[in-house]
């Protein structure tokens, strides 16, 4: 297939985007966290083809992304009050409302489930591009499944040229990993994925809120998952990765003791100085929305320059950085050292 490729700061650019996919089509579009793949979400063929080009397992559910209120009300059946609060505060933005979804969207693109998962970014680009179509879109990260999810137009073009009917470049994500995802479907609010809305502004936000054992560790087999997208290996570049949990000082002396062909330590800025081994940083060790910017980068930047070794300094597990632990305990495959 033919992918036409585009710059949002052309004029036209994102009109006809809307037009493919008013079409059916499939377009990668920017958005504050990472590019989505967008499709008509009211359209199971459509969305069908984003399980297609992605090689998505069809029992991963898809994000509907709306552009405003009323959109919503398309799109899920209730709005519960806790929904209510957290649009108030956190929309648009990098937060994902699980509600019961309403008769419009198609079993495909909630995999079977009675619920929805909805967001409103709040990318410029994704909001005029939701607006000129006018119709809820269903994206999710446009990767191919199993690869680092995409921050940049580039990283779209490697992993999806080919495969969609177009590509708009709307710039680096400003976000760097994906949505913060909260059920609100349950009895109770459970926090499914961290992301840039942190556990403690929701729990600020609307009370007491669960954190889903998947986010921190790894479900046994026939563990019930609340998320799909939780329980597949997610994010990793192809080298055997650990992370390593410790000190500054002990974790520069443990990768050092460990340097050798093909091993990079994937650590922060401040230490890559004193480092004896190759290194990718990930931003600053007190800057955990640096961080979170720049992980996704950094795995397939490790892929590029061939790491086979890859030791990751783990990041602190509270505010945003929980959300960047989350993504590098997966890359390594639970694989943690702990240095203390
Ligand atoms: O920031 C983001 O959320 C990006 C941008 C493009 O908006 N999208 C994204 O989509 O990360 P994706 O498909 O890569 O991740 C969606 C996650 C998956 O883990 C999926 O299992 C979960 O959301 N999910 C979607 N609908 C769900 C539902 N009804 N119930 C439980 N989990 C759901
Ligand atoms: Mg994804």
């Amino acid at each position: 297939m033919e992918t036409l490729l585009f710059d949002a700061k052309n004029p036209g650019a994102t009109d006809a985007v809307a037009e493919i996919l008013k079409r059916g089509g499939l377009a990668a579009i920017p958005t504050e966290t990472v590019y989505g793949l967008a499709a008509n979400a009211f359209d199971g063929e459509a969305c069908a083809n984003i399980f297609k080009a992605k090689g998505r397992p069809g029992d991963n559910p898809l994000i509907v992304h709306i552009c405003d209120m009323e959109m919503l009300s398309d799109v899920v059946s209730e709005v519960p009050e806790g929904a209510r609060l957290l649009a108030e505060k956190f929309w648009p933005g990098p937060l994902t409302i699980i509600m019961k979804k309403s008769g419009k969207i198609p079993m495909v693109t909630s995999a079977n489930l009675p619920t929805v998962a909805v967001r409103f970014p709040a990318h410029p680009v994704a909001r005029e591009i939701i607006k000129k179509t006018g119709l809820p879109l269903a994206a999710p990260s446009a990767n191919l499944s199993g690869s680092p999810s995409p921050t940049t137009f580039q990283h779209c073009v490697n992993d999806l040229m080919g495969r969609v009917d177009a590509i708009i470049d709307g710039g680096p994500c400003s976000v760097g990993v994906e949505s913060t995802i909260i059920s609100l479907a349950g009895e109770r609010p459970v926090l499914l994925r961290p992301g840039y809305v942190t556990l403690e502004q929701l729990r600020e936000t609307i009370g007491e809120v669960e954190l889903s054992k998947a986010v921190l560790e790894k479900l046994g087999e026939g563990e019930k998952v609340l998320s799909p997208g939780m329980k597949y290996k997610h994010y990793a570049p192809k080298a055997a990765v650990s992370l390593v949990k410790g000190s500054s000082e002990k974790y520069v002396n443990f990768v050092n003791e460990h340097a050798g062909e093909g091993v990079y330590a994937l650590c922060f800025d401040e230490e890559a100085p004193v480092l004896k081994t190759k290194t990718v940083t990930y931003g600053s060790e007190f800057s955990d929305a640096e961080q979170a910017e720049h992980i996704f980068e950094a795995l397939r930047e490790l892929d590029s320059l061939g790491a086979t070794r890859v030791f990751a300094h783990s990041p602190k597990i509270t505010g945003v950085g929980l959300a960047v632990y989350n993504r590098l305990v997966r890359a390594a495959g639970f694989d943690v050292i702990e240095l203390d």
